[in-house]
C-alpha cells in the first residue's frame, strides 16, 4: 500500500514539476499553486487516505507526503523569482525613460498685446490724475449719437458703419435704437448724466465698425476715450496732457502735433499726430513721408454736449479725446497689421511675454 503511495506521490511530484517548469507566468503559478498545495489541492487529497493505512506506515507517509510536497513547493517558489525577475526586467525594459533626451518645457502663458497696451496706456493716465469709467458694449443711439451732437444726416448712423442689434418691440418703437457702441465717446455721455464737475476720467474699451477688414481696419478694436471737464478748462491743458503722455508712452524724444480736425461733439477739434516711431520723423512708408503718424481726435467739449448731459453752469470747460489703443500698439511694437491682434497666432503672441 505504503508503496503504491509512493509512486503515485513521485508521478504526481514530476507531473506538478514539470507543469512548475512550464509556467509562463506569475498568474499561471498561482493557478499551479492552489491545483496542488492548497486546501483542496492534490497533496491535501492524499493526506485523506492517512486513515488507510497501519499506526506502523503513518509516519513513513507522512515523510514521503511532505517530501513530495516540499518538492513541489520549493519548484513553485523557484520558479516565481525567476518569472518575477524575468516580469520585471521586461517591464523596466519596457517603461525604460532615456534621461538624456531634452525635457519637455510647460510652456508660459503671457498677457495679450492689446491688453498690455490697455494697461500701459491706463497706467500713464491714472498716474495724470484721471480716473478709470466704464460704460456698455451694447448702446443706444441716444448715447453714442444723439448726445454727443452727431446729427441724424451723420454717415456713421448709417448700417454701412455701424452695426444695429435687433431690439425688442418697445426699444425700436421708442426711436432709440440698439447698436455695438461704435466709439468710446458715449462713456462721456454716460458719466456726465450721473456726475457734476469736476470730473477727470478715461474710458477705455472694445468698440465696433461695420467695416471691410484689411491691414490697418478690423471690425473691432480698442479706444480710450478721455475727458476731463471743470471751470476754465484750456485748450493748452489738453495739449499739455497729450504731450506729457507721448513722452512717456514713447520715450522723450516722442512730440505730438495738432491739425485742425472735425467731430461734432468738440468745438474746437484737432487731429493729433504722434512723430512716427519708425524712422524717429525722417519720413518712412509707415509715416508717408511725413513723418508724424495720426493716433487720436481731441478737442473742447462741445456746448450741446454740456446741453445734453444737463450742465448749464456757463463756466464749466472742458477737454475730450479718444485715441486707437492697437494704432498706438502698433507704432510703439511696429506690428504692420492689426489683424494680427485677432487672429491670436501663439508665434505673434510669444513676442509679448
Ligand atoms: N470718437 C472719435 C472716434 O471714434 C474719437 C474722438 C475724437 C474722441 C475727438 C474724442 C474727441 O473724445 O474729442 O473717431
Amino acid at each position: 500500500m505504503l508503496e503504491q503511495i509512493a509512486n503515485e506521490l513521485e508521478n504526481l511530484k514530476k507531473e506538478a514539476t514539470s507543469a512548475i517548469e512550464a509556467a509562463g507566468s506569475t498568474a499561471e503559478l498561482a493557478e499551479l499553486d492552489i491545483k496542488y498545495l492548497g486546501r483542496k489541492g492534490s497533496f491535501a487529497a492524499y493526506m485523506s487516505r492517512m486513515k488507510d493505512l497501519s499506526n506502523e506506515e503513518r509516519p513513513s507517509f507522512g515523510k514521503i507526503v511532505n517530501e513530495a510536497k516540499t518538492a513541489v513547493s520549493t519548484a513553485l517558489s523557484d520558479r516565481r523569482i525567476a518569472l518575477l525577475v524575468a516580469e520585471d526586467t521586461a517591464k523596466l525594459k519596457k517603461d525604460r525613460i532615456d534621461v538624456t533626451l531634452p525635457g519637455r518645457f510647460a510652456s508660459v502663458g503671457s498677457i495679450h498685446p492689446t491688453s498690455a497696451a490697455l494697461k500701459e496706456i491706463s497706467d500713464i493716465f491714472l498716474r495724470l490724475g484721471f480716473t478709470i469709467e466704464e460704460g456698455p458694449d451694447v448702446e443706444d443711439e441716444w448715447h453714442n449719437f444723439d448726445a454727443l451732437n452727431i446729427p441724424d444726416t451723420h454717415p456713421a448712423r448709417d448700417v454701412q458703419d455701424t452695426f444695429f442689434v435687433k431690439s425688442p418691440k418697445e426699444v425700436a418703437e421708442s426711436g432709440n435704437k440698439i447698436l455695438m457702441r461704435t466709439h468710446t465717446s458715449p462713456v462721456q455721455a454716460r458719466t456726465m448724466e450721473k456726475q457734476q464737475p469736476p470730473i477727470r476720467f478715461i474710458a477705455p474699451g472694445r468698440v465696433y465698425r461695420n467695416e471691410r477688414i484689411d491691414a490697418s481696419h478690423y471690425t473691432i478694436f480698442h479706444q480710450i476715450e478721455g475727458l476731463y471737464v471743470d471751470k476754465n478748462v484750456t485748450f493748452a491743458q489738453l495739449k499739455g496732457t497729450l504731450m506729457n503722455f507721448a513722452k512717456i508712452y514713447y520715450g522723450p524724444q516722442a512730440s505730438i502735433r495738432l491739425r485742425p480736425g472735425f467731430f461734432p461733439f468738440t468745438e474746437p477739434s484737432a487731429e493729433v499726430d504722434i512723430t512716427c516711431t519708425v524712422c524717429g520723423g525722417k519720413g518712412c512708408s509707415v509715416c508717408k513721408g511725413t513723418g508724424w503718424v495720426e493716433v487720436l481726435g481731441a478737442g473742447m467739449v462741445h456746448p450741446n454736449v454740456f446741453k445734453a448731459a444737463g450742465y448749464t453752469d456757463p463756466d464749466i470747460t472742458g477737454y475730450a479725446f479718444g485715441l486707437g489703443v492697437e494704432r498706438l500698439a502698433i507704432l510703439k511694437y511696429r506690428i504692420d497689421d492689426i489683424r494680427l491682434f485677432y487672429d491670436n497666432d501663439i508665434r505673434f503672441l510669444e513676442q509679448f511675454i
